[in-house]
């Protein structure tokens, strides 16, 4: 933190004391030479909270606590297309005093899996059909050279119908068909393998693909990784993904370049302390 009175000022959001990534960020802000700080505020109502980043000038938000509020995002002034999609609104930039709502989450896990493997022309099997899901097929259908084709799976299949949408989704269908499923690309955008025992990514799932993506920041060493590691697969692990929806925030409010490399290593320093 460089604070000359030019310094950005990036909330994070809570409806209670959670201290989580400010061990992460403050520290990057300091090695990479960015004036920047990143400081929490908390309260069970977000309004104040809201209302304080406009009248403090602040440069943006995290809304981590209120993240899953639906109603939060009727707070803000406009909404990037990436919060239009799940309804929801991840971070806040505030842009010359008006605050527009985004999501980080599919292009957080988009980048996560290229930084291991290119996805054009790839077959990518996606678990999962919550927000991150939306988010993430919402920007897959944003690039240039897209993948071969798409499979998603999920365990409520009536979730999955919205997906078919998309001309590159192949097929939707349930978990359990994972086991006859081949591709390039097993993406994981689930609760499986972090509050939820992951009995569905065994061994011989895994040997049918090239590379693996994991999503939960519980513990980066999760059932899927392990495995995946042991098969000597590309693997991008739920601390990957941390790391780059943190960049999508970092770039996106900051209006800068973010070092994935750098912030990584503060990724794994910071989560090492706080999850356990
Ligand atoms: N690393 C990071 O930076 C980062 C960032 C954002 C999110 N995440 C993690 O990503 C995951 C997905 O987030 P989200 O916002 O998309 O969540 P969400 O909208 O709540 O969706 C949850 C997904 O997990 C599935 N699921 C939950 N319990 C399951 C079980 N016992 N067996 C099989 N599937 C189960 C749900 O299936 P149903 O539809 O059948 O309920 C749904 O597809 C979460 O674990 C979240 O913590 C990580």
């Amino acid at each position: 933190m460089i604070n000359d009175g030019n310094t950005k000022v990036i909330a994070r959001l809570h409806k209670q004391l959670s201290p989580r990534a400010l061990n992460i960020y403050n520290p990057f802000f300091e090695e990479a030479g960015i004036n920047a700080v990143f400081l929490l505020f908390y309260n069970s109502d977000p309004k104040p909270l809201v209302d304080g980043i406009k009248n403090l000038n602040f440069s943006g938000a995290v809304t981590v606590g209120f993240e899953t509020d639906a109603d939060f995002a009727k707070l803000v002034d406009e909404h990037d297309e990436s919060s239009r999609i799940v309804n929801r609104v991840g971070f806040i930039k505030n842009e010359n005093g008006k605050l527009k709502g985004y999501y980080q989450g599919g292009k957080g896990q988009l980048l996560s899996v290229q930084s291991v493997t290119s996805v054009a022309g790839k077959e990518l099997v996606i678990v999962g059909a919550g927000n991150v899901v939306k988010s993430l097929l919402s920007e897959i259908s944003k690039l240039a050279n897209l993948p071969k084709s798409v499979i998603v799976l999920n365990r409520t299949i009536s979730k999955l119908e919205e997906f078919n949408k998309y001309n590159f989704v192949k097929e939707v269908g349930e978990i359990k068909d994972i086991s006859s499923i081949r591709g390039d690309v097993l993406i994981n955008a689930t609760h499986l393998g972090g509050s939820v025992v992951d009995n569905i990514f065994t061994e011989k799932v895994v040997r049918n693909f090239n590379a693996v993506s994991d999503v939960t920041f519980e513990t980066e060493d999760t059932n899927l990784i392990t495995i995946a590691r042991k098969l000597k697969k590309k693997n991008a692990t739920g601390w990957d993904m941390f790391t780059y929806q943190g960049l999508v925030v970092l770039e996106t409010i900051l209006d800068i370049k973010i070092d994935p490399q750098i912030l990584k290593r503060h990724v794994i320093a910071g989560l090492s302390q706080t999850v356990k």
